[in-house]
């Protein structure tokens, strides 16, 4: 079958299209024809090389973390699929590959597509809807009339994160650059900051939950907004202690990860906010609870560009930028 594939790691932005195998059908697995893959700044991340002490992938390696497709064929323990279903997942993380014609994805990370969405859009929604929603209701446990930031609130998480939270009831605060304001706003944002002539850390006080996805100082800032109590998140680092537990990494790499996170969760503790390292996971489950709030029409998709399997790299190398709009999709099948 047709994949991006890349067979080294580098900056430089490798990779290439070619031919490989089919995918392996396990007994837990459902084999889906892909029909939409988005692209996510971990794709970049993993070609780059920056994941290969924490997801020890084989090269070569084909990447990909999103996908809307068809079942073609399950394995012979799935009962919740059958061939000819419409789904959606973020794939397990040691299972990626979406850009490509076919992948087996374990039944336990797929889900039933919203029915009211294209393929394209659903491609969108899993690794960012389930970031939000393992940011703002697994750990923030986000409740009606709490005021939150969501940082980068045009980007791929943060256009869906904007949504969740006031669907949860939030007050919502984030940042973003002039020209995409009117636009975050209609998302549902109460307070949008132009980061380019405001610092939100003048402007926002008394919050009880942070999103980071941007740098340290970012990070750092967003002590300011916080009311002692809150909670600091961040999806973009550093990695907690708790983090490199759950990855069960090696000891040494545990002593680096808490020596990398020290300074912000030390600063944190002092104001009596707590800090959290988010690395999302699948679940077909909470791709299910995101489905029906997208079939209700509580959340939209926001979709910035569409490039075909065959235009991989430039649709890698426009998200790359960091000006993404929303999504960016690799439509698979033509028709
Ligand atoms: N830990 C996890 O599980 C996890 C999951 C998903 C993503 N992430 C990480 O989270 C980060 C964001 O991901 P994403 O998919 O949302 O990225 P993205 O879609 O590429 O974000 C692009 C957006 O960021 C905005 N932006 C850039 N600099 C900004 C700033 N200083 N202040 C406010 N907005 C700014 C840009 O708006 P302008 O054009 O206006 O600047 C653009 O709309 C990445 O580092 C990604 O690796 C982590």
């Amino acid at each position: 079958m047709k994949a991006f594939i890349i067979d080294r790691y580098g900056s430089k932005g490798g990779g290439r299209i070619g031919q490989v195998a089919e995918p392996e059908v396990r007994t837990d697995d459902v084999l889906v024809q892909i029909h939409a893959a988005s692209v996510n700044v971990l794709d970049s991340k993993i070609r780059k090389g920056e994941f290969k002490l924490i997801l020890p992938y084989r090269l070569p390696l084909v990447l990909g973390n999103d996908v809307a497709g068809v079942v073609v064929r399950v394995g012979a323990n799935v009962r919740g699929f059958k061939p000819g279903d419409e789904v959606y997942a973020r794939p397990d993380q040691d299972r990626i590959g979406t850009f490509a014609e076919l992948i087996a994805v374990k039944e336990s990370a797929l889900a039933l597509k919203p029915s009211n969405l294209s393929m394209e859009e659903a491609a969108s929604i899993p690794l960012v809807g389930l970031t939000a929603w393992q940011v703002l209701v697994e750990t923030a446990k986000l409740k009606r009339g709490q005021k939150v930031l969501i940082h980068a609130g045009s980007g791929g998480v943060g256009t869906i994160a904007i949504q969740l939270a006031k669907h949860f009831g939030a007050f919502v605060a984030t940042t973003t650059s002039t020209s995409n304001i009117d636009w975050v706003k209609a998302l549902g944002a109460d307070i949008v900051i132009d980061y380019r002539k405001q610092h939100f850390e003048d402007a926002l006080h008394g919050y009880d939950v942070v999103l980071n996805s941007l740098g340290n100082d970012v990070l750092g800032k967003s002590l300011r907004v916080l009311k002692p109590g809150g909670k600091l998140i961040s999806i973009s680092g550093p990695p907690s202690p708790e983090f490199a537990v759950e990855q069960g990494l090696s000891w040494p790499l545990k002593q680096v990860i808490r020596l990398l996170s020290y300074r912000i969760r030390k600063k944190a503790k002092q104001q009596g906010i707590s800090y959290s390292f988010v690395f999302m996971r699948a679940s077909g489950d909470q791709l299910r609870e995101i489905g029906s709030l997208i079939d209700s029409g509580a959340i939209k998709p926001v979709i910035d560009r569409v490039y075909s399997l065959d235009s991989t790299a430039d649709a890698l190398a426009y998200v790359e930028n960091g000006r993404s709009k929303g999504k960016v999709i690799v439509k698979v099948k033509q028709p």
